[in-house]
């Protein structure tokens, strides 16, 4: 599976993703710093905003409550597509392309 990081200033990483990961811990792994991830994957720091390209967002799975509470405190205003990229699992047949907002913190 691959996921294109795009940074807030234009540039664009793909990287081949392993299935059952998280985006997250993906981008982490591969030094793509606008994703901080401070609580470690524990839905409690929202520092791993995405904002995941609207045709990719309608095939992920919806999120759950907690997430969504959780979006309103994110440093960057959220959009109609963003995710906490902790919450989202690499799948097989995922493709996905998520911008990176400026800052999260
Ligand atoms: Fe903290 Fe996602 S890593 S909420």
């Amino acid at each position: 599976p691959k996921i294109t990081f795009a940074a807030a200033d234009g540039e664009t990483r793909t990287i081949e993703a392993n299935i059952g990961d998280s985006v997250m811990e993906t981008a982490v792994r591969n030094g793509i710093s606008g994703v901080v991830a401070e609580c470690g994957g524990s839905l409690s720091c929202a520092t791993c905003h995405v904002i995941v390209d609207e045709d990719d967002f309608a095939s992920l799975p919806p999120m759950e409550e907690m997430e969504d509470e959780m979006l309103w405190g994110t440093a960057v205003d959220r959009t109609g597509t963003s995710r906490l990229s902790c919450q989202i699992r690499v799948t097989e047949d995922m493709g996905l392309r998520v911008t990176l907002p400026e800052t999260q913190v």
